[in-house]
């Protein structure tokens, strides 16, 4: 999946992928199960290619600092315009930044570009790390660079909570891909302490993916630890 692929599911609004509620399960861990507001403003929180995600939005609304990074522009803007954000753009060591700092949250910044060409210190700051439909995205053969890239970019301690969804592969073709708990282990482990949250049968709730004719399919959330 490269990024003109991207582009073109933007730029023609083929963008099923986007979903107007926020994400139950950050809304969970990071809500009333999450740290208490006082701590938050000391936490940042990374949603890598972040599209016009709303969870961006809530985590800023509830107390995180937010970066997120996207390839789209056009997602970007559309971002700040519908959630009615003012914002700046400043170009950071070649990268599109995007920032806004709407008083009535805390801080959403947006690197524009190609996850994979970030730099070395991009995460600076960053405590946590969301990922609800990034690793879902890639196809196979991009995975480990996924995982090897975002594990060169965080410090020990740097806490994530990942979404995959485990289907059969040969009833639907990506993106989303199925991503099974076995890949999770092969990907994360030698890097990372690994729980497993939560895992739920969801195929009467995905109803767009019910009728690109999947049968079966479970979500799985894991907490990791960068060790
Ligand atoms: C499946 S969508 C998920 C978007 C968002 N996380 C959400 O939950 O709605 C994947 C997003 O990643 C972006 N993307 C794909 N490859 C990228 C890359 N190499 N760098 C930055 N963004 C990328 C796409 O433009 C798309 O918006």
């Amino acid at each position: 999946m490269k990024i003109d692929f991207w582009l073109d599911r933007w730029n023609n609004d083929k963008i099923g992928f986007h979903q107007d509620k926020i994400n139950p399960y950050l809304a969970y861990f990071y809500g009333d199960k999450g740290p208490a507001i006082e701590q938050r403003e000391k936490l940042k929180v990374f949603v890598p290619l972040c599209g016009k995600s709303k969870d961006l939005l809530w985590l800023a609304q509830n107390g995180y600092e937010v970066l997120g990074v996207e390839c789209s522009d056009r997602a970007v803007s559309h971002f700040f315009e519908e959630n009615a954000l003012s914002y700046r753009h400043v170009e950071k060591e070649g990268t599109g930044l995007y920032i806004s700092d709407d008083a009535r949250f805390s801080k959403i910044e947006i690197f524009q570009g190609d996850f994979f060409a970030l730099e070395d210190n991009a995460l600076e700051g960053v405590t946590d790390i969301f990922d609800r439909a990034s690793l879902v995205a890639l196809p196979v053969d991009m995975r480990a660079d996924y995982v090897n890239k975002i594990t060169s970019l965080q410090q020990s301690g740097t806490r994530t909570l990942l979404v995959t969804l485990n289907f059969d592969p040969a009833e639907m073709d990506g993106p989303p891909f199925s991503v099974t708990d076995e890949e999770v282990m092969d990907l994360y482990s030698e890097n990372y302490t690994i729980d497993k949250l939560i895992a739920k049968d969801v195929i009467e709730i995905e109803t767009g993916l019910k009728n690109r004719g999947l049968t079966a399919l479970t979500e799985s959330v894991f907490k990791f630890v960068k060790k």
